[in-house]
């Protein structure tokens, strides 16, 4: 059966996507961004599938919503690895054999050391929700919002073996607003991050991206993006 062929209801895993890109998820939490991306790798003739969602915890809500979409689901623990490399080794070969063309970090909350990273060279998406390089680490709303900017927003890069340092696919920028705490500033961010990182996925799967330095731009039939 073709794959676009496949009805929505059904899992888009084995050989219902044995035509389409293959996109590996990791997710730490709610995984509002992982829906995003089911929701565009459903659609018909999307030549895309999520053939794994990963967690670091079994209580993440985004392995609810892969089972709910019939992807298959794991978890690594840290906490049954006895070092970060190890546990990074085993992230890897866990992904590895999902053969994925991207690896996308939909709000996975750990860092991947080069055991992982350098694994999947030029194929590993990061959201991050601050304009890069401002506000790295796993409390940019909060730190944003601390120092006071008045514009803050989400950046969608491809992932090298520093922490929230690749090179920059997309930006959004997102205003603060008076009133403003964490949670209402954060959800604006998740709003841009949901339209932006399905896109970046989907051209990274088609080739579509060129990096050059710290350079990433989008090839298009007119040459290549700014
Ligand atoms: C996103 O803002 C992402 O940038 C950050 O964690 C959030 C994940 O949100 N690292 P969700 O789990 O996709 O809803």
């Amino acid at each position: 059966m073709a794959a676009s062929a496949v009805p929505r209801t059904q899992p888009r895993t084995g050989e219902a996507v044995a035509d389409d890109k293959r996109v590996v998820v990791l997710v730490s939490g709610h995984g509002s961004n992982l829906q995003a991306l089911l929701d565009t790798t459903t659609e018909p003739g999307s030549g895309m599938a999520v053939v794994l969602v990963a967690a670091d915890r079994p209580g993440a809500h985004g392995l609810e919503r892969a089972r709910r979409a019939g992807v298959d689901t794991a978890v690594v623990r840290p906490a049954d690895h006895p070092d970060r490399p190890s546990f990074d080794l085993a992230l890897r070969d866990l992904v590895a054999a999902a053969r994925p063309d991207v690896v996308c970090l939909a709000g996975f909350m750990r860092i991947l050391g080069p055991g992982f990273v350098r694994a999947f060279p030029g194929r590993i998406l990061n959201t991050h929700p601050s304009l890069l390089p401002a506000f790295r680490g796993a409390h940019a709303v909060r730190e944003a919002l601390a120092y006071g900017v008045k514009v803050t927003g989400c950046t969608v890069h491809l992932v090298d073996e520093e922490v929230d340092h690749g090179p920059v696919l997309f930006q959004s920028a997102v205003p603060v607003e008076p009133g403003d705490d964490e949670d209402r500033l954060h959800e604006r961010i998740k709003r841009e991050e949901r339209r932006l990182l399905p896109l970046a996925v989907r051209l990274l799967a088609e080739g579509r991206v060129r990096v050059e330095g710290r350079r990433a731009q989008v090839v298009t039939a007119e040459g290549v993006s700014r």
